[in-house]
């Protein structure tokens, strides 16, 4: 029986996955090396659950349990020791989340579930920093992760069967759906996602239509809620670089290199919704589409 969630990482997919498994009444740590981080990831929590009071969808008592039940740390030792599962949900990098799996190997009791949260990366890479590869398994979440209702599960080829049992009745408690995906770089959802937004970047460069014309097109045409450029935005486009790195290395396919605009804005630090600016502005209350980049 899983209890203790820890989940590494407070950025927007970290603090969405410490809200849903506090939804369902499991006790919930969520840790960041940073203070800062952690402080806005409590209020991102509260003002998501304070949206769902306002529209009746749940009492003010029972936000004030969910918030209750998530616990805020920079150190969290303690935490590990008590774990049965941790999800890592930090940037995507490899190295940074390899030396986090080789401390959670030494740090969490010997049943405790270590997963990662990544888009990319293959899980039996992850697993390699381990001495427990068969409890090492990929729970993929989805921006907004409250109202997403997929979790992509990846089996390593080391994850034990029992664990992977586990894990896709776990993803049912929490009241998502969850769809099981072979340990290949990008599994489903960013090996389809991301040359499909990494193509809507190079349209725009290529002046084909602009930032409105290119999201109007994917909204109304092909039923998309938010158009390609909007979501690398609400996404971010460091997160997005990063995704197409690893995939366009691990596969080799040209629609995996990532557009020089991507780069180009990167490296500015235009990195979509988060920074206030990528191919939108949002700064005033309404996003406006930006003319050049
Ligand atoms: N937390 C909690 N609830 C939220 C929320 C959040 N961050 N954002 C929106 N909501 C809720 C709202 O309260 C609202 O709830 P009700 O239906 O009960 O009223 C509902 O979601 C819809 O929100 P809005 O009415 O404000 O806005 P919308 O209808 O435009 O929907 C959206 C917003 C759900 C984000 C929608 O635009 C959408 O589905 N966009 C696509 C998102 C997507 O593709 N995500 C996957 C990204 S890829 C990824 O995450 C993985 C990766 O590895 C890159």
């Amino acid at each position: 029986m899983l209890k203790n969630i820890v989940v590494i990482g407070a950025g927007s997919m970290g603090n969405g996955i410490a809200h849903v498994f506090a939804q369902h009444q499991f006790s919930v740590t969520l840790t960041d090396v940073s203070a800062t981080q952690l402080e806005t990831a409590k209020n991102t929590i509260a003002r998501n659950l304070a949206r769902g009071v306002k529209k009746e969808r749940l009492t003010e008592a029972e936000a004030a349990a969910i918030l209750a039940g998530i616990q805020y740390t920079t150190d969290a030792s303690t935490a590990y020791k008590n774990a049965d599962l941790v999800i890592e949900a930090v940037s995507e990098d490899e190295a940074l989340k390899k030396m986090i799996f080789k401390q959670l190997d030494v740090s969490c009791k010997e049943n405790c579930i270590l997963a990662s949260n990544t888009s990319s990366i293959a899980i039996h890479q992850l697993a390699a920093a381990t001495t427990r590869p068969e409890r090492v398994i990929g729970m993929h979440f989805f921006n907004p992760v409250p109202v997403m209702p997929l979790v992509e599960i990846i089996q390593g080829d080391a994850t034990a069967t029992e664990v992977v049992h586990t894990i896709q009745n776990l993803t049912q408690v929490i009241g998502k759906t969850g769809v099981l995906a072979r340990d290949v770089s990008g599994f489903v959802a960013n090996r389809i996602l991301l040359p499909m937004l990494n193509e809507a970047i190079g349209t725009l460069d290529q002046g084909v239509s602009d930032v409105t014309g290119i999201d109007t097109v994917m909204k109304l045409g092909m039923g998309h809620p938010m158009g390609p450029l909007e979501l690398a935005d609400f996404i971010g486009l460091d997160v997005c670089l990063s995704i197409l790195e690893v995939l366009y290395t691990s596969l080799g396919e040209a629609h995996y290199k990532p557009q020089p605009l991507l780069k180009r804005l990167v490296a500015k630090g235009h990195l979509g919704k988060k920074s206030g600016r990528g191919f939108y502005d949002y700064a005033g209350e309404d996003k406006v589409a930006l003319q050049s980049f």
